[in-house]
């Protein structure tokens, strides 16, 4: 397995925390299909996939900072849509046989969902819990 997910990156809400494992369960079967050869279709359609369920999570994201007042929404949904535009990219690219899927793009993929959930998202997770969100 490519990632595994740790206690250790808890934003301490179920339901977002449930997302974000859903996140890397898709980065793990991109992963795995990359190093089995996989059909290119099925690894687009892996693509389309975590592009889908990346911006369902974002938008839940966002909503719940709206809905709290959260101070750096803003500049927090920035991020957020330059990582959907690159994931579209990608996906785009493979489609057309412009890029070969390579380890490297997966290794992009993880590390940018755990740095921003380590380093952004745990932001909130002080912040949500002051403002009493459960
Ligand atoms: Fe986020
Ligand atoms: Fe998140």
């Amino acid at each position: 397995m490519f990632f595994k997910w740790s206690d250790s990156y808890s934003v301490k809400i179920l339901s977002v925390d449930r997302e974000h494992q859903k996140l890397f369960d898709i980065i793990n079967e991109f992963y795995d299909q990359l190093m089995t050869k996989q059909a290119k279709q099925l690894i687009v359609e892996t693509l389309a996939n975590l592009s889908m369920y990346t911006k369902t999570h974002f938008r839940n994201e966002e909503l719940l900072m709206q809905k709290y007042g959260y101070p750096k929404y803003a500049e927090h949904k920035t991020l957020h849509e330059q990582y959907v535009a690159k994931i579209d990219e990608y996906k785009e690219k493979i489609a057309a046989n412009k890029i070969v899927m390579t380890h490297e793009l997966a290794t992009f993929l993880k590390d940018w969902l755990l740095n921003h959930v380590l380093k952004i998202d745990k932001q909130y997770s002080s912040f949500f819990d002051l403002n009493i969100v459960k």
